[in-house]
């Protein structure tokens, strides 16, 4: 199949890289002609495990590729797929102005009938506003367009993964011939039938995966129903952590437990600093403005927006608990972007920690792996550093805002001996407090127990030893 792509963020870079791999011929074009030229140069703009691999591969089997002329683009491809963003306006909605923009290339651009697909993120009934649009835009051209919707389900990190693996594919079509290509363009994932490049010798969980057809308006709102429901698991979840912190209850073990039951799911339950990143904050807000627009109540989720707002503040007051005064102290961060393996730093917490700590005084350092660079180009103040022994070094407290595992594996014993002052303030739950506590370290978690064998605090900072939590003296 020949396939357009309009949009090089993540999800067209990932779409296009799969698609291609899948054997499609695929073409790729951007309204930024500086990251079409990088891409062309083999630059990849953006950190994600086996994009480049996927990216170089089909390039040079000439399967993919990237071109600045859009006009070019859109008459290449007999079906077009729109990645392009729909950032948040300052209203919460989302920002449609891309997608009408490519609507009116496509209009004036396409010579023979083309599919148009919504892969971006859209609220309920753009579908049909696209298609208006199409519509009025091409003038008497009189060439015939079909719509469709196709959501993306990936998640930042293991983006190639959740494409090649799905859990579903959906589809929100009018007509059967239109089932008929997207069927055909999925196929050898539905069938698990393709060449994985990520599992060589063997996908261990390989499947047929279901294809779920519905109607268009169906299909965009699927999307924004799962995204704010995975944000509400997580908002959920926050608040119990706050209650466990009331009533001296841990919030692993009470969530653990909730998992178990098949109805309720382990998943997005990890208390800590809430969701960050460029889909969750953003869905949210855009389907709170749906509903409101459409009349139906939206209390349900604001209030998941408004305790993911206040996660920051809590986080807060546990440094403030645990450093005291936060001025001249040196802080040290594990995790800048808003989750693993990913460089996107796109609505992540830790912004907005940073902005609070240098406010505050704090001579602050940090080491993300992918995302340190990213960081440094919006706080050049923060100094970063190319190893989490490094951050702990003479730091008075070490702060983790990313559920990174390598933080997990790190010799803490090690850490415990560099540090000015051994706290940890772990805003993703990541650490095992016990152990934490065994090795020495006072340590905050968010719902973690109070532990009555909890050591002595330190004397210097004797007086903020009423805080619920556990404190330790250095060892002689
Ligand atoms: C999300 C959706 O998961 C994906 O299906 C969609 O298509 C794109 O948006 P992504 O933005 O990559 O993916 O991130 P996700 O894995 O959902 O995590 C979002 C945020 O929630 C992160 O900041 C993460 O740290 C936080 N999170 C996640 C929690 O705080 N607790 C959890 O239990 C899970």
């Amino acid at each position: 199949m020949r396939i357009t792509l309009i949009g090089c963020g993540y999800v067209g870079l990932v779409t296009g890289a799969c698609f291609a791999e899948l054997g499609h011929e695929v073409v790729c074009t951007d309204s930024d002609r500086e990251r079409i030229a990088k891409l062309k140069a083999g630059s990849v703009p953006i950190y994600e495990p086996y994009l480049d691999n996927l990216l170089s591969a089909n390039c040079r089997a000439r399967r993919l590729s990237f071109t600045d002329d859009a006009g070019e683009a859109v008459r290449a491809g007999d079906i077009i797929f729109i990645c392009v963003g729909t950032p948040p306006l300052e209203t919460g909605d989302a920002d449609l102005s891309a997608i009408d923009s490519v609507a009116r290339l496509i209009a004036l651009e396409a010579q023979t009938p083309k599919l148009v697909v919504e892969k971006s993120t859209v609220p309920a009934q753009t579908g049909q506003q696209l298609k208006r649009a199409l519509g009025l835009y091409r003038g008497g051209n009189g060439v015939q367009f079909r719509v469709a919707s196709n959501p993306e389900f990936l998640r930042e990190g293991t983006a190639v993964q959740d494409f090649l693996h799905p859990d579903r594919i959906v589809v929100g079509v009018e007509d059967q011939g239109t089932e008929s290509v997207l069927r055909e363009i999925y196929r050898p994932i539905l069938e698990g039938k393709f060449r994985c490049p990520m599992h060589t010798t063997g996908c261990l969980d390989a499947r047929s995966v279901e294809l779920v057809i519905t109607t268009i308006n169906s299909a965009e709102l699927i999307k924004h129903a799962s995204n704010s429901f995975l944000a509400m698991k997580i908002s959920y979840a926050n608040v119990i952590a706050d209650l466990c912190e009331k009533v001296d209850a841990d919030i692993h073990e009470v969530t653990r437990a909730m998992g178990m039951d098949p109805r309720i799911g382990a998943a997005f339950l990890n208390a800590g600093l809430g969701f960050g990143g460029y889909c969750l904050p953003k869905d949210v807000q855009a389907f709170i403005r749906l509903a409101e627009r459409c009349g139906v109540d939206a209390g349900l989720l604001r209030e998941i927006e408004r305790v993911n707002k206040r996660r920051v503040d809590q986080f807060f007051e546990k440094v403030g608990q645990g450093l005291w005064v936060v001025k001249g102290k040196r802080v040290g961060l594990l995790g800048l972007a808003f989750k693993p393996n990913t460089d996107d730093i796109r609505f992540a917490p830790s912004l907005e920690v940073v902005r609070r700590l240098i406010a505050d005084g704090a001579q602050v350092c940090a080491y993300d792996e992918q995302a340190m660079g990213k960081f440094s180009a919006v706080f050049p103040e923060v100094v970063c550093q190319q190893s989490p022994y490094e951050v702990a070094d003479g730091a008075d407290a070490l702060l983790v805002l990313t559920e990174s595992p390598e933080f997990s594996q790190l010799d803490w014993g090690r850490i415990y001996k560099m540090m000015a002052r051994p706290l940890v303030i772990d805003g993703r739950n990541l650490l095992d407090p016990a152990s934490m506590n065994e090795i020495g370290f006072e340590y905050y978690g968010f719902g973690c127990r109070r532990q009555s064998s909890a050591p002595t605090p330190m004397p210097a900072y004797a007086a903020e030893a009423d805080v619920g939590v556990r404190q330790v003296s250095l060892p002689s």
